[in-house]
């Protein structure tokens, strides 16, 4: 059962006012609030364990190894990758697909060769992109989402031509909550001997992750959005990939030998891990992920769902509500703007007044919101402690604006 008074009282700060109002958070999808247990375990982890990894032989620098080190099966069990080796951790999402795009794709990428996005990418997967575009001649070749905001899987396989190298998309859209087929997509671009990249910054929020079912190459995860700290993240990389890969930063910690004139790797995934690591952010990821498959992440999509279809529900009653995304199956996540003149900004000012914090502006989608015709929306995203009160609560704030807007 989803004990949703039990989880609530797992997250401390759910119970604060905010503007005299008790806090209904909708800015997960920007990012996630922390149970106690990750507090706790960050807090152990300086108060009583901390020392550097990897480079001692005392105590302290063991103990913190083990604990570090144990977060890579935590992330490896999260996702279903076959070996945690297959890990590697990073600060989140945006630092998991630089690093491809220069570890694998800039040495392998030639003018005129091509990746393939969506419209609905994120910057953090199109910036990167960009850099191999404006530095390496490289094509970005963009899908177009349909009118309701889904993505048919076929449309980014029939994209892909002889001089496609990559296809990189998003499992679920931080903006519509679309969720995307990523496994058809996948399995047609393999067909085709084209590698795959996921953006999982939000899909794995919000539904269960099988890498080795997806079948993709790259799987890139973020923590502060998975109730984690943020600073924390990871990514999954597939065996293939990993070896196909040149690390991009150097440093201590990937290396076993340097001399003046020589240097030998480590093994991966710790070649791709210069420096000293998040260390407590990722021991606070470990408890995060540890806590959502305590729950269940079937569990989270099915309550999740429910409170989706609940909001459309609501927000049908409201015909001067304008829904970005109505895809079937999408995550509960809501960007809207109200008929009229008002900026999405001042909706969430007033919003605020009411203590439900929800994000405006352009949500790092400049191509999304070109494509839908907008420069901002409000985006409501839900989270696994969200209930239908919260809907009722944003619902009436909103009628107070478009009153005060009207
Ligand atoms: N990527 C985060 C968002 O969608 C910051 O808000």
């Amino acid at each position: 059962m989803y004990d949703i008074e039990k989880i609530r009282s797992d997250f401390p700060i759910l119970s604060r006012q905010v503007n005299g109002k008790p806090l209904t958070y909708l800015d997960n999808g920007a990012s996630a609030q922390k149970p106690k247990v990750v507090i706790d375990t960050i807090t152990r982890a300086y108060a009583d364990e901390y020392s550097n990894v990897h480079r001692g032989l005392h105590y302290l620098s063991n103990l913190s190894t083990d604990r570090y080190e144990s977060v890579r099966g935590t992330v490896a069990r999260f996702l279903n990758a076959a070996h945690e080796d297959h890990i590697i951790f990073n600060s989140g999402t945006t630092e998991g697909i630089n690093m491809v795009a220069y570890s694998w794709a800039m040495p392998r990428l030639e003018v005129g060769d091509e990746i393939i996005l969506s419209v609905m990418e994120h910057h953090a997967n199109i910036v990167p992109w960009h850099f191999l575009r404006e530095r390496q001649g490289v094509t970005l070749k963009w899908v177009d989402v349909a009118e309701d905001g889904s993505l048919d899987p076929q449309t980014v396989i029939d994209a892909i031509g002889p001089k496609t190298k990559l296809v990189s998309i998003t499992h679920c859209s931080n903006v519509l909550g679309t969720v995307v087929d990523v496994k058809a997509i996948t399995q047609g671009a393999h067909a085709k001997g084209v590698p795959v990249l996921v953006d999982g910054s939000q899909g794995a929020v919000h539904m269960p992750v099988d890498v080795q079912d997806i079948g993709c190459d790259f799987y890139a995860i973020t923590g502060h959005k998975l109730y984690g700290p943020s600073g924390s993240g990871a990514i999954y990389v597939h065996p293939d990939r990993m070896h196909e890969m040149r690390p991009f930063m150097g440093g201590g910690d990937m290396i076993k030998d340097v001399s003046k004139d020589h240097i030998t790797y480590n093994d991966p995934p710790m070649m791709f891990e210069a420096g000293t690591p998040g260390i407590v952010e990722t021991i606070g990821l470990g408890a995060a992920l540890t806590y959502l498959m305590e729950i269940g992440m079937s569990n989270i999509a099915e309550y999740e769902a429910g409170l989706r279809d609940y909001a459309i529900q609501r927000f049908k009653a409201l015909n001067w509500l304008n829904i970005q995304g109505q895809a079937t199956g999408k995550s509960a996540i809501f960007s809207f703007t109200l008929q009229g003149a008002a900026h999405p900004h001042d909706i969430s000012t007033i919003l605020d007044k009411k203590g439900v914090a929800v994000r405006a502006g352009h949500h790092c989608a400049g191509p999304l919101m070109d494509h839908l015709g907008v420069t901002a929306t409000c985006r409501a995203s839900f989270g696994l402690y969200n209930t239908k009160t919260d809907v009722d609560t944003l619902v009436d704030a909103l009628e107070l604006a478009n009153e005060l807007f009207a």
